[in-house]
Formats: C-alpha cells, structure tokens, sequence
C-alpha cells in the first residue's frame, strides 16, 4: 500500500482538485469564446439553450470523465487500457489532441503576456490592427507553410514553456496545486476589478442590451443549438483526458460529483461574468466610434488583440484596464495549459514508467522547441487558425464520440461508472445520467460533426488554399488518429492489469 501511494500522485485535498479543475476549465474559451458565440447565438436566449447544454451534456459528462479517472486510476491511455485491448488507442487520440492544443496555445498565452507589458505605454500606437499583424508578428502576407522565423516571439513563448514545465514537474501538490492556489484567486481579483471598471464606462449599457437582448427566434435554430453544446464541451474541457486524469489524482472516498457541479457552474459563472466585462466594453468602443455595438463585436484574436487595445487606448485608466485584461488571460491561459500537459506526461509516465520530472523534461523540450517552430513564424498565426478549428472538432469531439461510444454501447461499462459515482459522492447520478451519456450525448455530437464536416466539403473553412488546410487541417486530425492507433504498439512498462485489481479487490473489502 504504501509503495503503491508513493508511485501514484494523490492531491492532499480536494480543494486542490476543484481548484486545479476550475483552472482547467477557466481558460481562453470563456473569456474571448463565450462573449461572442453568446452575442451571435441569440443574445439573451442563447442563455436557454446553454444551460440546457450544461445540464444535458457538460455536467453529466464532467462526472463521466470524473468516474472513468476515479475508477481505473490512471491516464486517459491506461483507463481505456484497462476497459478493453483496442480501446487504448482511443486514450492515445486524446493525448494527441492535447499535443495539438498545447502547441498554439502555448503561443497564444505569450502573445497575452506580451500585451501585458505593452498595456503599460499602449505600445500598438493608433493602429492595433497593424501593430498585431505587422510590427508584432510580421504575419505573411500569404497563407502557407513557411519558417521564416520572428525571432521576438520566441523569448515570450520560452518563458511560457519554462513556467509551465517546471510546475508539471514538481508534482500534483507543489506544483500544479500551488501554481492554481495562486494564480486562481488573482484570475478572479483581476478579472472582477477588471469587469467593474468596465462597467463604468460611458457606452457600457448598450453593449449588455447588445448582448443580453434576447433573439427567441434563435432558439428554432438548430446552429444556435450546436454552438451551445460546443461552447460547453470546449469551455468545461471534457472529452480530451484533462478532467480524466485530475480525477485519477483524487483521494479513494471523495465526492465526485458534488465537486463536478462545484466546477460546472463555477466554470459558467466566470464564463458570464466574462461575457458581461467584454460587452461594456464593446459597448464603450462602439459609442467612441459612433458606430453599433454589431459593428465592433468580434471574438477570439481580433477581440483580444485589436479591438482590447483599441479600447484600451481610449478608456480612462487605460493603462490599468491593460494590465487587467492580458493579465487575465494570461493567468487563465497558463491554468489551462498545466492541464493539457499534465495529460500527455501522465500518459507518458503510465506507459513507460519513469520519474515524473524526467518524463516532464522529455517530452516538454521536444514540444516546446515544436510550438516555437511552428508559432514564432511569419506563418503562425495560418497554423493557429486551421489547426484550432479542426482540432477542435475533428479532435476534441471526435475523440469524445468515438470514447463514449466505446465505453457505453462496446465495453458497456456504464452501469459500472454510474454505481463508482454514488458510492461516494453527494448528488445521486441516475438512470437519467445513463441516458444522458449513452444517447444524448452522442446524438448531439453526432449530429454536430456531421453537419460541420458538410459544411467544410461545401466550402473550404475561411477560404484558406486547399493545400494548407489539407496539411494543417485534414491532415492534421487524421495523423491524430494514426498517431493513437501506432502509440499502441509502444509496449507498457508497468502492469496494468494487476495493479488496478488489486487497488479496487483491496478497497472493496473496505467500502
Ligand atoms: N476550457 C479551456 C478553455 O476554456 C479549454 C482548454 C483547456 C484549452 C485546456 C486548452 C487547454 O480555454
């Protein structure tokens, strides 16, 4: 016994995990996704259909995730190991979209650190616009592959791939549940100050009834339903390993899924509180320009990296609001990306079985130098671009298709996470969960990935040349899986079957 715990990390509480969870989930998507895909989907009656979406599909999936980590202790690969012989290669996909993910987003938390300190003297000048595309990461003017190298992105990217690294490899406690003791009350303390200030600005109100009035004749729409699921499984990061392998870190008697829903709704609710910061000052940036909220709203890098500047510029105590702003997704981004790694060291560790710093140092130093390749570029921001959204859905919800499906309706394994789940937790997951992850969830993924795959044959996403969103884009999510399947083949250096039985037959003498 006492071996065995000091092989498998425990977190000392479960606060730690909540927090850590929270952190994960507390990222880019809630504060630059959320406020627009809201904004676009109905305004006030997107909220309607997200919160059916939350309570449908994102909690009863955070305590799938939960259960599935819980039970069979482990990394996504070992868990899916330990369920059936094929379905391992399921676990290795989701490493692979982690892998993916860490690459760009990597990228994206310096660029936000950047700012932080431009934030100080406005150093985007009168024009953000130009300043992001040409004097900051000198973007080619065509789309291509290319590695044709801007050197000033790389200090930034290297500090971002030293701090994260270096938590990963201190361990559960001292570093990822320290890194998110500190960096999570500062997200919030930034975060509400920063939300506060922009209400007060002049214009504020139009852009909360920008954002807030509701459009009911969005509700028959079934896109508007789609984005509404997607911005749940993105945002509370189920389905690609993350909440999996936080869960195997948790302590044998712990109430899975009273904590599940202490995240979900945590996650939700810096998601509004976002969405409502965001539209003030939209709102503000509109009024300065004479110009409707509609005209200025955007989401994702334009929001953050041209029209924040803009706003910051013109805004009272700009400086500050800066600060905040990038601070923020700094914090965030950085909470998030320990998770994604924390899922492919994990993996790594299980199959081969060595240290953890030592696995932590392999694997990030090969992935840093190939985030720093592939983003420090004049290239990069192409890459970002297609790979997030294919890697977003050809990825993440593939993954978490393929990985219900297997588990629910082919190893049938359901009924033995349902009864995991009660036998400690709080909130009672019913037949009604069943339902909700062995047929719901499937049909709305299903469905989603069908009717985004249409369109994608229908019309190449953003008009991007066919070549690159062949390699960055369909080649990409393809590889993945290729990459799933082969990493199989890598034999385990531990036992897998024996330990796992010997943990549970053990503890089911005591339960
Ligand atoms: N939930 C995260 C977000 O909102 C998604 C994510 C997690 C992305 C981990 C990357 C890494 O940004």
């Amino acid at each position: 016994m006492a071996k065995r715990s000091q092989k498998q990390e425990i977190f000392n509480s479960r606060n730690y995990f909540i927090l850590a969870a929270i952190g994960s989930a507390v990222g880019l998507g809630n504060i630059w996704r959320f406020p627009y895909v809201a904004f676009k989907n109905g305004g006030g009656a997107f909220i309607l259909p997200y919160l059916v979406a939350l309570l449908a599909a994102g909690i009863p999936l955070l305590f799938f995730d939960y259960a599935l980590g819980h039970r069979y202790r482990g990394s996504a690969p070992l868990v899916l190991r330990r369920m059936g012989k094929w379905t391992e290669a399921l676990g290795w996909w989701q490493v692979m979209v982690c892998v993916t993910i860490a690459i760009y987003y990597a990228a994206v938390v310096a660029w936000a650190g950047s700012y932080t300190v431009f934030s100080f003297n406005q150093a985007w000048g009168d024009d953000p616009a130009k300043f992001l595309m040409n004097d900051f990461l000198h973007v080619a003017e065509t789309p291509g592959v290319g590695f044709d190298f801007v050197p000033s992105l790389v200090g930034p990217m290297l500090i971002v791939w030293s701090v994260v690294l270096v938590t990963i490899a201190l361990g559960v406690n001292k570093g990822l549940a320290f890194a998110n003791l500190v960096f999570m009350p500062l997200l919030v303390i930034m975060f509400v100050v920063l939300v506060l200030q922009a209400l007060f600005l002049p214009g504020a109100a139009e852009g909360l009834n920008a954002l807030f009035t509701p459009n009911w004749s969005a509700l028959g729409d079934p896109g508007v339903w789609s984005a509404a699921f997607g911005q749940i499984f993105f945002s509370l990061s189920v389905g690609f390993g993350i909440m999996l392998t936080y869960a195997s870190y948790l302590k044998r008697r712990t109430d899975l899924t009273g904590s599940g829903l202490v995240v979900g709704f945590s996650n939700s609710g810096f998601e509004l509180l976002a969405g409502i910061g965001v539209f003030a000052a939209l709102g503000f940036m509109a009024s300065q320009a004479g110009a409707s909220v509609d005209q200025v709203a955007g989401g994702g890098i334009t929001l953050a990296f041209v029209a924040f500047p803009t706003i910051i510029s013109q805004a009272p105590f700009g400086a500050l609001m800066g600060v905040l702003f990038f601070g923020s997704l700094t914090v965030a981004g950085i909470t998030s990306m320990l998770s994604i790694l924390e899922v492919i060291v994990a993996a790594v560790r299980d199959k081969v079985h060595i240290a953890k710093p030592i696995a932590t140092l392999i694997i990030g130093i090969q992935m840093a130098i190939d985030s720093i390749s592939l983003l420090s570029t004049r290239t990069g921001l192409y890459f970002l671009d297609i790979t997030d959204e294919f890697v977003n859905k050809y990825g993440i919800l593939a993954g978490a298709l393929a990985c219900i499906v297997a588990v629910a309706w082919i190893v049938r394994k359901l009924p033995v996470l349902k009864r995991h789940l009660n036998r400690f937790s709080s909130f009672p997951a019913g037949t009604i969960w069943l339902v909700m992850v062995g047929v719901l969830a499937p049909v709305v993924l299903g469905y989603m990935l069908i009717t985004d795959l249409l369109e994608k044959l229908r019309k190449p996403y953003e008009d991007y040349p066919l070549h690159l969103l062949n390699v960055y884009g369909w080649g990409m999510s393809l590889s993945l899986v290729v990459a799933g399947v082969l990493l199989t083949f890598i034999p385990w250096r531990r036992a897998i079957k024996t330990d796992f039985d010997e943990y549970h037959n053990e503890h089911e003498v005591s339960a």
